[in-house]
């Protein structure tokens, strides 16, 4: 089945309207992000300046967004999640400033922007990304829970997707396989840790916010797994493809760095082919929820259809 059918067959409302949605969600997620966190005067200042500044530099909010649109697809509202959206975006931003240093991927730019290390020198930067890291966890501890998942249980679900045995472990992967011809398999299991476990928690988390059904949590881990996975796909396939203007990051990194990227193992029309597939693969895991997950639908197909 083509990836229009899929949605069209899944979707009631075809009248969605995804930037009204996703304006309206982001400016909740900034607001509750600039009350959670320490403000610029706080003392040191220099690193919650420092924190501010990747935080609020202009990312794609694409995680907690995930995280809303699973709440909202159980019938739960966004107040709720809303420390979770926020963790899950402090642990990316943190991924990021660290993933950007000399010692990872030694990246000038991010979200348009000089990187953090560039602007407050790669001591703080390290200090910043263990900040926010750290800040997640707090900002998650003041979450309620719900009737079937305790608050621990949501703890638990983010230390587990950004621990050693997942976003780190892809992160340590990615930097052993630089220079090196890697299987496709080998690649998969970076891109399923690096980038799809986050991802997948944050609609799980969103889920539980709302008090899912097991059922609804196991299609919910189906969608942000496959979603997870085409994303870091897109991601390389942009690299590519994509002016540094477009993606605020600078392009052409991967195959300057010798990464193990899917256009560098597969193919640029595979990594493509590949990525329609994952996609398709998540729109099918939404048929449980019959035409209330008209965000996540609209969410993935951004993500396929976008150019940074
Ligand atoms: C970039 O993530 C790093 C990856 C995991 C691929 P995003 O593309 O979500 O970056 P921002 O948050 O929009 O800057
Ligand atoms: C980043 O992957 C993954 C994490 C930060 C966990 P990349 O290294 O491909 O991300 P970009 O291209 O720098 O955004
Ligand atoms: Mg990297
Ligand atoms: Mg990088
Ligand atoms: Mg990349």
């Amino acid at each position: 089945m083509g990836l229009k059918t899929l949605r069209d067959r899944n979707r009631k409302d075809t009248s969605f309207d995804l930037k009204a949605y996703v304006e309206r969600r982001i400016a909740a997620v900034n607001e509750a992000l600039d009350e959670f966190l320490p403000s610029v005067s706080a003392k040191p200042a220099t690193i919650h300046k420092a924190m501010r500044y990747s935080l609020f530099a202009g990312g794609k909010r694409m995680r907690p967004l995930l995280c809303v649109a699973a709440a909202e697809a159980c019938g739960g509202g966004m107040a709720a999640c809303l420390p979770a959206a926020c963790a899950v975006e402090c642990v990316h931003t943190y991924s990021l400033i660290h993933d950007d240093l000399p010692a990872m991927d030694n990246d000038d730019f991010r979200r348009g922007k000089p990187t953090n290390h560039k602007v407050f020198g790669e001591g703080i930067a390290v200090l910043a990304g263990d900040a926010l890291l750290t800040q997640a966890f707090e900002i998650l501890a003041s979450h309620e829970g719900s009737k079937r998942f305790a608050p621990q249980t949501l703890v638990l679900e983010l230390a587990r997707a950004s621990g050693s045995l997942q976003l780190i472990a892809g992160q340590v992967a990615d930097l052993e396989a630089e220079g090196k011809a890697l299987s496709a398999r080998s690649l998969r299991f970076i891109h399923e840790r690096k980038t799809s476990a986050l991802l997948c928690a944050s609609v799980r988390l969103g889920g539980m916010s709302a008090n899912c059904t097991p059922a609804q949590l196991a299609a919910l881990t189906d969608f942000g797994f496959n979603v997870g996975l085409a994303f870091q796909v897109i991601d390389d396939i942009l690299d590519v493809t994509q002016s540094s203007e477009s993606l605020g990051k600078t392009a052409g990194k991967d195959v300057a760095a010798r990464k193990a990227t899917y256009p560098s193992v597969v193919g640029l029309e595979k990594s493509k082919k590949t990525a329609r597939t994952l996609t398709e693969k998540a729109y099918a895991a939404l048929e449980p929820f019959k035409g209330r997950s008209v965000a996540l639908e609209a969410l993935a197909h951004y993500l396929l259809e976008r150019d940074r």
